[in-house]
């Protein structure tokens, strides 16, 4: 890493040898992913699906199957229960995921998603979640409190479970702050108002997610003039001591913020087969660069060509054996010199 690309880091960025961090993934409310295949799917009637697969879901199991693809260690936390809980239990021991949710009485969800396969066009059922009790949310926040050291990667992701206080991220922002850790906060609604608020190191939400901590936002990014205002808002939300602010724009890429610079990130073109769970992927390909040690504009390199990987395949997945060197080369970042008057700059 240059000096100069040193001096653009937020606070707490690792670098230097051994920057490598202990990455953790609390997700709340994981499921069990059930694709039904169907030849031709009728509403309202009988229907019998070909072929029947499930595979683990929610996003902190997608953020931490990509990061295994991409070789890092990763912990999850979360709460499982039933017999889709040892489905998942199951899946960490397969993918190499360490394993540290806390079990619970209620039943883990099932989300199924019915694929017509004349038209390629799917019904998507996400269950609400089982509830948790207060005793088993102590227990999420204790297996953090016992693991969480200085220097560490917390992701936070997901939709939470009921039962679950909407403060529940801005808890463990607090909690990642007091032993020195780094969290990332991609969340909704009031979660991440609530979390926001806590001053999490780095905020990543996309655009309508953005909105709810930044109302004068603009709602759609057509012109120069639209991503103007959006930096603007954004250097708004880092001011509040939020070190760096992403904020993801499907298939147009995305911007970054942080108190001094202004990153933007031109996603790699690919045929898009389904993008769900692009952002969760940016993260992992994002948080596994910066564990190593890679600078920012790397880093968010690294996180948007693994993104456009997920795209461009039909289940929310990079594979085993990503191969990110293509995309990397096709995927632009460019620095913004200031709010007010954007200009490119090399890599
Ligand atoms: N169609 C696409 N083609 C290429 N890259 C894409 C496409 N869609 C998304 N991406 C990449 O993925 C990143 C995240 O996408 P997006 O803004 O859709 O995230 P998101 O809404 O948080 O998704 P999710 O919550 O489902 O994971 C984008 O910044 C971009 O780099
Ligand atoms: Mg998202």
């Amino acid at each position: 890493m240059t000096e100069s690309e040193r001096d653009e880091l937020p606070t707490g960025w690792p670098s230097g040898p051994g920057a490598t961090r202990t990455i953790a993934v609390v997700g709340p409310n994981p499921a069990m992913d059930r694709t039904e295949e169907i030849e031709h799917f009728r509403p309202h009637e009988v229907n019998r699906a070909a072929v029947s697969s499930p595979r683990a879901g929610g996003k902190s199991f997608i953020v931490a199957r990509a990061l295994r693809r991409l070789g890092d260690d990763v912990t999850l936390y979360g709460f499982l229960g039933g017999a889709t809980g040892s489905y998942l239990r199951d899946e960490c021991a397969r993918l190499g995921i360490r394993d540290r949710h806390t079990a619970i009485a209620d039943d883990t969800r099932i989300n199924t998603i019915l694929v017509d396969e004349r038209t390629r066009l799917s019904t998507v059922i996400n269950e609400p979640g089982p509830q948790v009790s207060p005793a088993e949310l102590r227990g999420l926040t204790t297996a953090l409190a016992t693991d969480i050291r200085s220097g560490d990667l917390l992701v936070l992701t997901g939709s939470l479970p009921r039962g679950a206080d909407d403060t529940l991220y801005a808890d463990l922002v607090v909690l990642a702050s007091q032993r020195g850790a780094l969290s990332i906060v991609d969340a909704e609604g009031e979660t991440l108002v609530r979390a926001a608020a806590a001053l999490p190191w780095a905020v990543k939400c996309n655009l309508e997610e953005f909105l709810a901590i930044a109302p004068d936002a603009p709602e759609r990014i057509v012109t120069e003039d639209d991503r103007r205002r959006l930096v603007t808002s954004m250097q708004s939300v880092a001011r509040w001591g939020i070190q760096l602010v992403i904020v993801t724009l499907g298939a147009d890429g995305l911007v970054a913020v942080t108190k001094s610079h202004a990153y933007e990130v031109v996603a790699a073109a690919v045929e898009t087969k389904n993008a769900t769970g692009s952002g969760d992927t940016f993260l992992a390909g994002f948080v596994s660069a910066c564990a190593a040690g890679s600078s920012l504009p790397q880093a968010l390199q690294h996180g948007a060509a693994a993104a456009s990987a997920n795209a461009a395949v039909l289940v929310p997945d990079i594979g085993p054996e990503p191969r990110l060197d293509p995309l990397l080369r096709r995927t632009r970042v460019r620095r913004l010199a200031s709010a007010a008057e954007p200009s490119v700059a090399p890599r």
